[in-house]
């Protein structure tokens, strides 16, 4: 029997705050089989508890959200035939049925992965016409030639006639062969093919946002957490470049510099 607290069971199928969880059940507005339950610890019955709050219920199928920080070396892929894939490093109280790698990352990039069994969501993610932005880091073989972030900017032709759309680059600051790119697609290879298109090479890919969710420093490499309803509506948000680099190009650096 799968015992999770009252307040997570809460948010992860509520919009509701772990904080407004606790002001409603201390208010007595929160129901476990039908009994009034006053902390927001209490340990319930993850498949089975029928919970209600004010008379409404919450219980029913939960989809799983999984965010991973992939280590290199694994494939994005339910798959085993070809090798070690991620869903090997799901722990094993997050496994459910129906899990799948929404997204694919190269089996020698790094960083964030949603692992899902809600088809819907990841549809919406993975479709071409949904434009949702990704942001990854790069370590390059040598400094980008700056008049590529100009050409990304418009939108890099290949000479097969592949067109992307237009991209985002910044090169980090103190540190020229590392960039952060912005895309808004999810074609095959197409971080490493754009560099490839601007004379460079990509050595170590690490994706670091998805829509507005940002893999969080905390997240060990390899390592798997659950997300809240809060973060799964952040996985189709925008996300603004400049902030985000404001904010986070430092830590991202630091890891890639230390490879
Ligand atoms: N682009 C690539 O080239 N590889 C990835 O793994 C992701 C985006």
């Amino acid at each position: 029997m799968p015992l999770v607290r009252l307040d997570k069971y809460i948010s992860e199928r509520t919009e509701h705050t772990r904080s407004q969880i606790k002001t409603l059940v201390q208010k007595g507005k929160v129901t476990v089989d039908g009994v009034i339950v006053k902390r927001s610890d209490h340990k319930i019955d993850d498949v089975s508890a029928d919970v209600k709050i004010g008379g409404e219920s919450v219980s029913g199928q939960k989809f799983r959200y999984i965010l991973m920080n992939k280590p290199e070396g694994y494939i994005c892929s339910t798959d085993d035939h070809d090798g070690r894939t991620v869903m090997e490093l799901i722990p094993p109280e997050m496994r459910a049925k129906g899990l799948f790698p929404a997204g694919r990352l190269d089996k020698d990039s790094l960083g964030a992965l949603l692992i899902t069994n809600d088809g819907e969501l990841a549809h919406r993610l993975l479709s071409p016409a949904s434009h949702i932005p990704k942001i990854y880091i790069v370590k390059l073989d040598r400094p980008l030639d700056i008049k590529y972030i100009d050409i990304f900017k418009k939108g890099l032709k290949l000479s097969d006639d592949v067109q992307f759309l237009p991209a985002d680059v910044k090169i980090v600051e103190n540190c020229d062969t590392l960039a952060f790119i912005r895309i808004h697609e999810g074609k095959f290879h197409q971080v490493k093919r754009m560099f490839e298109a601007a004379e460079n090479h990509v050595q170590i890919l690490m994706r670091v946002s998805l829509g507005g969710l940002v893999l969080p420093e905390t997240l060990g490499k390899g390592q798997c957490m659950e997300l809240l309803h809060k973060d799964v509506e952040n996985l189709t948000a925008d996300m603004d470049f400049e902030a985000f680099y404001d904010r986070f190009s430092a830590i991202f650096s630091a890891i890639l510099i230390n490879k």
